[in-house]
């Protein structure tokens, strides 16, 4: 077992989850901020130098899990560690986030898809290394072939 303590929240557009673009093509472009608490403000030196952020989370708001589910992207179902489901054994989310600017211990970020309010466990900077072509993107891939007939 592990005890994880928040490092802050999120302050979101989103009070309820059918706000939340969801499904095939779906775009995250909703601001938020990312309130740190002050206590680990230090840990945030010489985040401005990066544009995109890993923001790790808790679906504080999920209850229980499924090992297989329709995710709203299709019409089959999947294994929940195939997908990004809520509703998953350890309720933890990932969500990369564009960087606009820092004011002290608040990050402003565009692209939540996080609840208001939602804990934050962990913040890393986004340092892709995987190039486009090496990239297999499975069963979300089949899904927009079949949407696109
Ligand atoms: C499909 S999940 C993907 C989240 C993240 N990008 C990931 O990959 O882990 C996003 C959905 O989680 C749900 N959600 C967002 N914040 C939540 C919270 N704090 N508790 C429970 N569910 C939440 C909403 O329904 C939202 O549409």
């Amino acid at each position: 077992m592990f005890i994880l303590q928040p490092i802050g929240r999120v302050s979101s557009p989103y009070k309820d989850t059918q706000d939340i673009p969801k499904g095939l093509g779906a775009k995250h472009e909703a601001e938020g901020v990312l309130e740190i608490q002050p206590e680990f403000e230090a840990g945030l030196t010489d985040i401005e130098g990066f544009s995109h952020l890993i923001i790790i989370w808790v679906f504080d708001r999920s209850q229980g899990f499924e090992l297989l589910s329709t995710p709203p992207s299709d019409n089959r179902p999947h294994g929940v560690f195939a997908t990004r489901s809520p509703r998953r054994p350890n309720p933890i989310g990932l969500t990369v986030v564009e960087l606009l600017r820092r004011e002290g211990p608040r990050l402003h970020v565009r692209g939540v898809d996080m609840l208001d309010g939602t804990p934050i466990l962990d913040i890393k900077p986004y340092l892709s290394s995987v190039a486009m072509e090496s990239l297999r993107r499975g069963w979300l891939q089949e899904a927009e072939v079949r949407r696109d007939k």
